[in-house]
């Protein structure tokens, strides 16, 4: 059988809720200074996005750490592939992320960031598979979307680097 992808969330949706997200964030960050972090390569077309609809003055960096191989499977492993260009020395930062699952990734990514003197730290991602949780300490402040234990795709996520450009979140069907 050949992969299809089966829409989970449609492109009108995803724009929505980015738009709430946005006006949230922009009402609780309000007078402050915001320093997006994005998780590449999946966080960027989100952070793109909500950077938008965010309404507060708005710095990025870009980060990336890799958990995974090229299947659908966690490798438990966390390691930084490119670090951050700049400081968070008393920043805000934003965490952007397209999806947490086991939580390994980003309960191994807020340890190393809070320990660079941020003023305050959150974390923000499009996707959340709760039921997938392995690692328990990951505290989501803000959420796109909570979504079943299935493997999704588009919107920057990815299957084996495919289809991160889909403008849905789709689910693949037809891989073992
Ligand atoms: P965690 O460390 O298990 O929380 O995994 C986080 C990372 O795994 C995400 O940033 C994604 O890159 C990848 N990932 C987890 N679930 C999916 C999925 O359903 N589709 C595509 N990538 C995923
Ligand atoms: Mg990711």
């Amino acid at each position: 059988m050949s992969e299809t992808i089966r829409v989970l969330v449609p492109e009108e949706k995803v724009a929505e809720r980015i738009r709430e997200l946005g006006a949230q964030i922009s009402r609780d960050y309000e007078g402050r200074q915001i320093h997006m972090i994005c998780v590449l390569k999946g966080g960027a077309w989100f952070m793109c996005e909500l950077g938008k609809r965010i309404t507060v003055p708005v710095t990025m960096d870009f980060m990336s750490v890799s958990s995974y191989g090229d299947g659908t499977k966690s490798s438990g492993v966390v390691k930084i592939v490119k670090d951050l260009d700049e400081s968070l020395d008393g920043k805000d930062v934003l965490i952007v992320e397209d999806i947490i699952d086991s939580g390994r990734t980003l309960s191994y990514l807020l340890k190393v960031l809070k320990d660079r003197n941020p003023k305050s730290i959150r974390l923000c991602t499009l996707l959340d598979k709760p039921d997938r949780r392995v690692v328990k300490d990951v505290n989501v402040d803000y959420l796109g979307f909570d979504i079943p234990d299935e493997f999704v795709v588009g919107y920057g996520l990815d299957y084996a680097q495919k289809y991160r450009n889909l403008p849905y979140i789709g689910v693949v069907e037809g891989v073992e």
